[in-house]
């Protein structure tokens, strides 16, 4: 660690005291004081408090320009205005949860619809994970097929099926390019499950297809992000969209597009469709809630009316649709996220891009960047944008880390706490936020180049 980073690191420590004490204490009854394991980062996280707009403050009072938002949840902006109007409604005049079915899931379900005419039918759940983990299962029920297959690196959630091949410890337990392994992330995923999960590579056509020729008629669906994220920002070559449409349709596999991330923020609407592709299912998550814990799946009328009561394929929630979450969805799509907002994120997030493009120039160091929609990545020690995970993966982690603490010194968050996340621009980053965040990459960009 060079004294410079010493430095650094001894100034987080004295802007984060009460973060520390609190990281302490919540770790006795907590396990790494996270509610989920991507909040952490060493040598501990800093502890939120509340957030306004494109700001949060934590708990020592530290006030930060935030482009993690969430990992893209809160892309409307903390605490927005119609959002904040829209829950105290629904709380003061309906309530949280009735157990029952409501016109305003309806009116959600539609508003989606319009946005993305793939999805016919849709059903609400909880979170993305839940909503990939049904996706999977409906294209199993209609294909009468275990296997499916997802891109090394893609993340679809923390459920069995999916959690494979995601952020292994090291790249060599995946195996070769030409022959890659199916690893769990995780301890207790049974190795049954492990096997009907089949790796492939992003932006790689023969990839898949030695998969379809081998496995053809096990193969239930292919899931992946038309613009990969959870790896930065990685986008489709030419065709490549194509290209497994036409797999799936030639080998009777559905094509499911994992919008939970890229849905309403690479893209005004979902992002598969600028590449002139369809999807068979959907998924969406963060944005359509608006903030809140809501996440769906969707699609063909033909498919979707295989869910139960209808058809056969169960999905059931508690929580499912409930009046909270789906009045804050309401209130993100038909207020915030209009096309006036989404042209004006855009065009901050290429300000964004092109200034930090100029500090990475203006600094000497190593470095590629990424911007598509509201969303952006820098890949430290990569020359030109990765295609895939095997790829990305190459980045420098060490100047990562070191430029993740020196942005929060500087009052910038401006990821989620890991190499592989993203930058979001909400609907409320100002000019002023862009250019002053332009210019801590000026700084930052050159005390980590150690
Ligand atoms: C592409 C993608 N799919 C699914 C998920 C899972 O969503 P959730 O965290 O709501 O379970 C995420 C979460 O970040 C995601 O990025």
């Amino acid at each position: 660690m060079g004294t410079e980073f010493k430095e650094l690191l001894a100034k987080y420590l004295a802007k984060t005291p009460k973060s520390r004490e609190a990281f302490e204490e919540v770790s006795r009854y907590v396990p790494g004081a996270v509610g989920s394991a991507i909040q952490f980062f060493k040598p501990y996280p800093i502890f939120g408090l509340r957030g306004y707009g494109s700001r949060v403050w934590d708990i020592d009072g530290n006030e930060y320009i935030d482009y993690c938002m969430s990992y893209g949840a809160m892309t409307a902006g903390h605490r927005n205005p119609s959002i904040v109007e829209a829950i105290v409604n629904v709380v003061k005049e309906h309530g949280t949860l009735l157990g029952m079915p409501s016109p305003l899931a309806g009116e959600l379900a539609k508003e989606i619809s319009s946005r993305i005419p793939d999805i016919e039918m849709i059903r609400f759940t909880n979170s993305g994970a839940e909503a990939t983990m049904y996706a999977i299962r409906l294209a199993r029920a209609l294909t009468g097929r275990d296997k499916v297959v997802k891109m090394e690196g893609a993340y679809h959630g923390a459920h069995d099926y999916l959690l494979i091949s995601d952020k292994p410890a090291t790249i060599k337990i995946l195996g070769s390019y030409d022959e890659p392994r199916s690893v769990p992330d995780s301890l207790g995923t049974p190795q049954d499950v492990v096997k009907l999960t089949l790796t492939t590579h992003f932006n790689d056509v023969d990839s898949v297809e030695k998969l379809f020729k081998q496995f053809g008629n096990e193969i239930a669906a292919v899931i992946t992000e038309p613009v990969q994220t959870n790896m930065g920002v990685i986008l489709p070559e030419e065709n490549y969209l194509k290209e497994l449409r036409r797999l799936c349709d030639y080998y009777g596999a559905f094509l499911i597009f994992d919008e939970v991330k890229t849905g309403f923020n690479a893209s005004s609407s979902a992002a598969y469709l600028e590449y002139g592709v369809r999807a068979d299912l959907v998924v969406l998550g963060k944005v359509i809630g608006g903030g809140t814990p809501l996440a769906a799946f969707g699609g063909r009328r033909e498919f979707m009316e295989n869910i139960t009561p209808v058809g056969r394929v169960v999905h059931y929630g508690t929580y499912n649709a409930n009046p909270l979450c789906v009045a804050a969805g309401l209130a993100a799509l038909k207020k915030v996220f209009t096309p006036e907002a989404h042209e004006r994120m855009k065009n901050l997030n290429y300000e964004l891009f092109k200034g930090v493009n100029n500090a990475v120039e203006d600094s000497k160091i190593v470095a590629s960047t990424v911007a598509k929609g509201n969303m952006g990545a820098i890949y430290f020690g990569l020359d030109k944008p990765p295609r895939n995970f095997r790829e990305a993966y190459r980045v420098d982690k060490d100047m990562w880390y070191r430029y993740w603490i020196a942005m929060l010194v500087e009052g910038i968050i401006p990821y989620g706490g890991a190499w592989f996340e993203e930058w979001f621009v909400s609907a409320m980053h100002t000019r002023e936020d862009i250019e002053k965040t332009i210019e801590a990459y000026y700084k930052v960009l050159k005390i980590i180049k150690g």
